[in-house]
């Protein structure tokens, strides 16, 4: 588990053309709602494409801690025996969700509306993040949440008796939030309604649907109106779980900064509500098409190609297309530092509450590199250098952060110097064939002495 371990300090040469196939990992969102949704029907759920990254096996054991049967039959095909709605038992153990803001979050909202008792830890970023925001509805249905100070994990869980239905205007754009309410409206009688103002990811209300709940989604003045009916009997499925943007993001990025590169990245799920960077990165000039557009599963894929961009531009980021590519600024603002002029990013208080605070982590890696980054609460700036002009040459603490790690890595493939993290052991819990997926392609990411 990320943070227990060794730290692996790492390290990216500037590198020649990135060129060949990426095939990325399966999606983290999709992959923990499998494991979550095949736990709460009865019968076999059976999953292929699974990510197999720390993340989710955390969330694989913590599902076994709670009853269900999960088998992993390898090559990412998992199968998973649920014990149905409300059928969870109470764990013997704490459960450890290790890195993983979505793992705990949902899970605690599955758990909230049985009669159990659940402790939950984490790493060190973990502990730190707030947990109010999920505990507060969950306390809405009856639950009784205690644990540190400022609703820190490790935290306990006194799963409701007698759950009653919740109406929750969902106060930050956060889809842990709308989905670990959903998830506890599952065993409350009558109808759980929530109600988001901005649009998330909305993996959980199509996932519901296709086990079988009755759910329905209005766009009102109010915002988006989402109806469940609780206490239904979920039906086990066949998922294919599409390949993860959020991963995608990573080799894409790379390539548009990495002079001559041409990559192709297939079978990239664009559900809208997730591909807001590759828009971001098309109106900045990069050199990205989607070949192959299909439905698959009912949500719309692709194979992005992208080619080394050398006339990038800053642009202005709509804040109404964050929570589309939220986890995908880290990434964004390193391309930023290649482009010509300013990338102006908006309304993203909500990076400072990820696995680091994303905004200081790369601002503080950025500047010591040589790029001017401006920042305030809920906003930052990075005055791009131009292709061929950024310095490079550090190393920079990755704080216990996967995607800041990475990002720091696709940075030194086109730096004037290579680019270091103190400890990129945290890629493992997202994107563990990280490095041989980036080697294949011909970048030089290294593991260092520590
Ligand atoms: C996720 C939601 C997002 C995102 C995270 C995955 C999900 O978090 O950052 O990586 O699967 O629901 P928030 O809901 O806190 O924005």
């Amino acid at each position: 588990m990320s943070g227990h371990g060794t730290p692996i300090p790492m390290i990216s040469h500037p590198c020649g053309p990135l060129v060949g196939e990426a095939h990325v990992p399966g999606d983290k969102s999709i992959s923990h709602r499998s494991l979550i949704l095949g736990a709460m029907c009865i019968g076999e759920t059976r999953i292929t494409g699974l990510l197999e990254g720390e993340d989710v096996l955390d969330t694989a054991k913590a599902m076994q801690a709670f009853g269900a049967t999960v088998t992993n039959h390898g090559d990412g095909a998992w199968t998973v025996s649920g014990v149905g709605v409300g059928g969870f038992a109470e764990p013997d153990q704490v459960i450890d969700c290790g890195n993983s803001g979505t793992g705990v979050r949902l899970i605690m909202g599955a758990a909230a509306t049985s009669p159990i008792t659940v402790t939950y830890t984490g790493d060190a970023s973990l502990n730190g993040r707030p947990m109010g925001r999920v505990t507060d509805p969950l306390a809405l249905f009856g639950a009784q949440a205690v644990g540190r100070a400022g609703g820190r994990l490790p935290m306990t869980v006194v799963g409701a008796r007698a759950p009653v239905p919740v109406r929750y205007v969902v106060p930050v754009p956060s889809a842990q939030v709308k989905s670990a309410v959903l998830l506890a409206g599952l065993n409350a009688p009558g109808q759980t309604v929530v109600i988001e103002k901005e649009a998330t990811r909305d993996h959980t209300e199509r996932m519901l649907q296709g086990f079988g709940a009755t759910l329905t989604v209005e766009d009102t003045d109010e915002g988006r109106v989402i109806t469940l009916d609780g206490q239904p009997e979920l039906a086990a499925q066949t998922i294919v779980v599409p390949r993860d943007p959020s991963s995608a993001a990573f080799p894409v990025c790379a390539a548009i900064i990495t002079p001559g590169s041409d990559v192709l990245v297939p079978n990239i799920g664009l559900n809208p509500t997730r591909a807001g960077l590759f828009t971001t990165l098309q109106e900045m000039g990069a050199d990205l098409v989607y070949e192959n557009m299909r439905e698959e599963g009912g949500e719309p894929v692709a194979d992005l190609r992208a080619k080394f961009s050398p006339d990038l531009r800053g642009i202005a980021v709509p804040p109404a297309r964050a929570a589309s590519m939220i986890d995908e600024y880290p990434v964004l603002s390193v391309v930023a530092a290649f482009a010509e002029g300013v990338t102006d990013m908006q309304g993203v208080k909500e990076l400072r509450v990820k696995e680091s605070d994303r905004i200081d982590a790369m601002a503080k890696g950025l500047r010591a590199a040589g790029v001017r980054v401006d920042e305030g609460l809920d906003w930052w700036k990075v005055i791009g250098l131009g292709h061929g002009n950024v310095p490079g040459g550090v190393r920079v603490a990755s704080q216990l952060d996967h995607r800041i790690a990475m990002a720091f890595m696709v940075m030194g493939m086109a730096t004037q110097e290579p680019m270091s993290v103190d400890d990129g052991s945290p890629i493992a819990t997202s994107f563990p064939i990280f490095e041989d997926l980036m080697a294949g392609l011909g970048a030089q990411v290294l593991r260092m002495d520590a």
